[in-house]
């Protein structure tokens, strides 16, 4: 079977993933029993009623634009006029040392927008490693990588980066990815490859990803023949549609792990139960110059959506947000 008829056989699924190394080997012995700690605390999350202490991931929203207008993605309507701001350094600074003081393990600096066009990125890559936290990464269209963010990657020690590609010729990524130069993120990608196998490191783990959609679907196997055992993981996503207020919303999924393992803070310090791109900023639980971490985790806004969970008794925006990625029932 080819990779595309596997991926269009499970076009259910949300993510269909082709690892090239064992991966959580290589970070085991990395980082030794912690690791194994980590991610038994992870699996563990999924015994929805016994919380764990601190949220196990973090994920930071750096900034409120991007380069790019992606067909599929909402920051295709963003425009010139809209405010670009950033995360203040003393803020970044504030959430760093709490995520060390709490010792939360795995921090994602780039969600939501294109975290490297931070104008202060350089600082903030490398500072991330001051967390202590032992799965730190993030996701980025890559056409802003140069040498020098390529080198901080490694002195940043991170365990992951993430690519988002979708496409394997310059035709296709250009219809997707609108602004993108195919050329250079290939040569970037190459040359981040390239600078691993020369510092002889099995980290970061390169992952690349490719939202299967119309304009791509024939280049899914042009796209796996392409990049095979070059980067450890390419991962095949399902595109989200947004269902409109007067769609059905009874979702064939009623779970929802997030509130029980992540938090999601934004350019401005507000902090999210989750991650969802669309829906999470209809729970916000406050702001991290108001309060820590710690107490928007074991806030009462926060147990209450937990407790939606365990009752079955979910709220609209998470019905929206189960039915955008798993469908919905009649
Ligand atoms: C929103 S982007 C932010 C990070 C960065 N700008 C990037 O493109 O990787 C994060 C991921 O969401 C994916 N994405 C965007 N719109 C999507 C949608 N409608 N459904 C599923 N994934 C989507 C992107 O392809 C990307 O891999
Ligand atoms: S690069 Fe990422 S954030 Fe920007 S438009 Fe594309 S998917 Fe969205
Ligand atoms: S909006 Fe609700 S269902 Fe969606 S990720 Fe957040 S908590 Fe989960």
């Amino acid at each position: 079977m080819s990779i595309k008829e596997e991926v269009v056989k499970n076009s259910s699924r949300q993510v269909i993933r082709y690892a090239f190394t064992a991966m959580d080997d290589i970070l085991a012995a990395h980082h030794g029993e912690k690791w194994k700690q980590y991610r038994k605390r992870w699996t563990d999350t999924q015994n929805i009623n016994e919380l764990s202490n601190i949220p196990l991931y973090l994920l930071l929203e750096l900034n409120s634009f991007c380069n790019l207008r992606c067909k599929m993605c909402k920051h295709a309507d963003d425009n010139q006029s809209m405010e670009r701001e950033s995360m203040s350094i003393e803020v970044f600074d504030k959430i760093i040392r709490e995520c060390r003081d709490l010792d939360i393990p795995s921090i994602n600096i780039g969600t939501g927008t294109e975290c490297t066009l931070h104008p202060k990125f350089n600082e903030i890559v490398e500072k991330v490693k001051y967390s202590g936290a032992i799965d730190k990464f993030f996701l980025t269209n890559g056409t802003t990588l140069s040498e020098n963010m390529i080198n901080r990657i490694f002195t940043g020690e991170y365990e992951r980066v993430e690519i988002s590609v979708d496409a394997a010729t310059r035709e296709t990524y250009e219809k997707i990815r609108v602004n993108g130069n195919y050329e250079k993120l290939e040569k970037m990608i190459l040359k981040l490859i390239d600078e691993k196998k020369k510092r002889r490191m099995n980290l970061p783990i390169i992952r690349l990803s490719f939202c299967v959609q119309n304009d791509n679907i024939d280049e899914i196997d042009m796209f796996y023949n392409k990049w095979e055992n070059k980067v450890d993981l390419i991962e095949y996503q399902k595109v989200s549609s947004y269902p409109s207020a007067d769609q059905i919303l009874e979702p064939k999924v009623t779970k929802c792990l997030q509130p029980f393992n992540r938090m999601t803070i934004n350019y401005r310090g507000d902090i999210f139960a989750c991650c969802s791109i669309l829906y999470q900023d209809r729970f916000c639980l406050g702001n991290i110059r108001d309060m820590s971490i710690y107490e928007a985790w074991h806030s009462e806004k926060m147990n209450k959506l937990r407790n939606s969970f365990i009752n079955g008794n979910l709220i609209q925006h998470c019905r929206e947000c189960l039915v955008s990625v798993y469908g919905g029932v009649n």
